[in-house]
């Protein structure tokens, strides 16, 4: 499946901080039953790269012009905007329609449940990412 198919998958990307490798499973098995079927499974933490030891797409950042412009000779015409709303946000992305109107984004980085709907109005936003929808477990639970 092309990059942009699985961006259309559904309309949230759930950006995943896997601290313990055993909670990769369950949790993406969770997230697909809800229906988030494409997750992003960022590398900030140990087990990240062992948590889907499958071969996987990927979705290159991009958080300026030039980084879209060198991105689509190597075939990257589906970019991650990060950090979207530092970056400029819908404005921003309203702005890049033109200039690259063979590229559709997936901004994270600031992207709230309240502010997603701007985002996924936009033509070439095919999906939008956030950390909120699978909020990373606290390190330790004090009783
Ligand atoms: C990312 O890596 O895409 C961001 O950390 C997600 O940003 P958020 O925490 O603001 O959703």
């Amino acid at each position: 499946m092309h990059m942009r198919e699985i961006l259309r998958v559904a309309p949230v990307i759930p950006v995943l901080m896997i601290e313990r490798l055993e909670h990769a499973v369950p949790l993406a098995r969770a997230l697909s039953a809800g229906g988030l079927c494409v997750l992003e499974v960022t590398m900030r933490t140990p087990v990240a790269l062992a948590a889907k030891t499958v071969s996987f797409p990927v979705l290159p950042g991009v958080m300026t012009p030039a980084e879209v412009i060198a991105a689509r000779p190597h075939g990257f015409t589906a970019l991650k905007l990060f950090a979207a709303k530092q970056a400029g946000g819908v404005g921003m992305l309203k702005a890049w329609a033109w200039p690259f109107a063979d590229v559709v984004f997936c901004p994270t980085g600031g992207v709230s449940l309240e502010t997603a709907p701007e985002f996924l109005a936009l033509p070439n936003v095919a999906c939008v990412g956030g950390s909120w929808a699978a909020p990373a477990l606290p390190h330790r639970i004090d009783f």
